[in-house]
Parts: structure tokens; sequence; C-alpha cells
């Protein structure tokens, strides 16, 4: 596990020098959710491709910009699933962006997670890396190495509220229940990437981040394998929680093809007790 960090850590600075340097145009082909690749979004899933490659305990690659599996080796234990580049559409007005992994052992599902890292590429690049056990840990790039800055812990309750995908095609659930927070103080907080915005809401000690069903996209939009389910294992670590439109912890999730999408909730223990109440899907 530890050449699978490293590794995420090399290819970190790659992919930063890649936003910071390279044509932001589009590339000729689409990823498999229909979406058009930009040429950064190739790059990076390269970058990541190539790095893995050499890393023995990886024995597959499953990328949001590729359509399969993508088997590396026979004798490796672990499956990599990330999103090389996530909120690539926002590098070309300049707002933080990131890489996001999930480590799974065995089948890929919620439960065979066993670590999640994801970068974010902002003013700085930082690190964050959650394992079953402990806090998750967050790192900070200084020079061309990544230095440990510390544990993070979220509070019962936070101030941030963020909620994703068309308003207008909310549920009228959603609606009431995102007014309400509104009402009672939080503040909008939304970039359109969930590497910063979930990453702020850890940081600043709590908050709601929502991607819920709508009537365009009944299963959300977020994808399971590389964004939905290796960030629930950060909220979870860091003493927050992580659910669906159901309840279900999003850690328990059986994605039935890599590309799969699901509604999720991650936030504070008070903001996920809340969405239980107005959902109707108290324990
Ligand atoms: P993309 O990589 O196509 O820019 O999508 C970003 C993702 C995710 O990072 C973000 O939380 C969400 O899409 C935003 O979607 P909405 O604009 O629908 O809220």
């Amino acid at each position: 596990m530890r050449k699978i960090f490293e590794t995420i850590k090399a290819v970190a600075f790659e992919i930063d020098n890649a936003i910071k340097t390279e044509d932001l145009g589009y590339s000729d082909g689409e990823n498999s959710s229909g979406e058009e690749q930009l040429k950064l979004d190739v790059q990076s899933d390269l970058i990541i491709e190539k790095a893995f490659a050499n890393v023995a305990s990886v024995k597959a690659l499953v990328s949001e910009e590729k359509e399969g599996v993508l088997e590396l080796s026979t004798t490796g234990k672990y499956t990599v699933c990330y999103d090389p580049l996530d909120g690539s559409s926002l590098v070309d007005v300049n707002l933080s962006v990131g890489s996001i992994f999930g480590i799974y052992e065995g089948e890929l599902e919620g439960k065979n997670l066993v670590a999640s890292a994801y970068v974010v590429y902002g003013p700085r690049i930082e690190l964050v890396i959650a394992t079953k056990e402990g806090k998750p840990m967050l790192y900070r790039a200084v020079g061309s190495e990544f230095k440990a800055v510390g544990e993070i812990f979220m509070n019962e309750k936070g101030k941030l509220n963020a909620s994703g995908g068309t308003q207008q095609n909310w549920s009228s659930t959603h609606k009431a229940f995102i007014d309400k927070l509104f009402n009672e103080g939080y503040r909008l907080r939304y970039s359109g990437g969930m590497v910063p915005d979930l990453h702020q809401i850890m940081l600043k000690g709590g908050g709601l981040f929502s991607y819920p069903a709508t009537s365009d996209k009944p299963n959300g939009k977020l994808r399971q394998l590389f964004e939905v389910i290796p960030f629930a294992l950060m909220y979870e670590q860091a003493g927050g929680e992580a659910i669906n439109h159901q309840g279900m912890r999003l850690l328990e999730l059986v994605p039935a093809h890599p590309h799969d999408t699901s509604p999720c909730f991650f936030g504070s223990k008070s903001e996920i007790e809340a969405l239980r109440v107005a959902y109707g899907i108290a324990q």
C-alpha cells in the first residue's frame, strides 16, 4: 500500500504541472458517460496509468476516462479506481480541481474499499489519505515533497451547505431541506468541483455536501467507484457520515457497472441526521 500512496504523490506533481502548462482544449473523444473529454482529462489519465503500470501490488485500474477494467497483472492484490481530473471543466476559469483514488481489494464494491486518497490542485497542492484505521491525514506539497500537516476531524455540526444539480430539477423534499438549512444560518459554499467542495467542508469542521437524485438525473451524477465511495471513507473516518437518499451508507454500495452513479450526501453527524428527518429515512 505504501508504494500506491507514493505513486499517488508522484502523479500529483505531474498532473499539477500539466494543469499549469498544457493546452486546455477538447480531445476528439468522449468518456463512457458520454461527456466530452478535455485533453487534460486524457493526459491525466495517461499519467496515472503509466505510473501504476510499475506497481506490483496493483492488479487492475478502473478510470472515469476509460470504459472497462484495465488488467495490469495477475499477481497484484488491489484495484485502483480513479477519477484523474475531477472538475476539469473548471480549469479554464482557474478554479481548484482534483484527482480521486479508491483502492479496493476483491470485488469492486463499497465494503471492499481499503483506502482512499484525493489531491486538490489549488493555490497549493494538498493530498488527503484515509484508511480504515484512524483519521484521514492531510499532506501539503512543499517543494517537490508532501509534508504531513495533521489529522482531519469533523465537528458534530458545521456551518456550510453545498448542494449540486440543477435546482429546477430538485425534488420538493430536497428543496425544502436545503432552504431550511439556509434559514437556520448555513452558508452556501459550492464551486462545482466535488474535491475542493468536500475538502472545504471537512477542513472547516463540517456542514453538508449533497448531490441528490434530480428529475433529469434520478441516480445522481457522481460515480460510485471513483467519487462517492472514496469520499464516504474520508467522511466516516473524519467523524462524519455519508449516506444515499434512502439512508444507506455509501460504503455499502454495490455498483453493477464501473460507471454507475448514486445520489450522495456527505456531512457532519448533525446535518446527516437532519437529512434523515427531512427525507423521512430516520433510522
Ligand atoms: P466535471 O468533471 O464534468 O466538471 O463535473 C464535476 C462534478 C463534480 O466535481 C461536481 O461536484 C459536480 O460535477 C457538479 O455538478 P453540477 O454542476 O450538476 O452541480
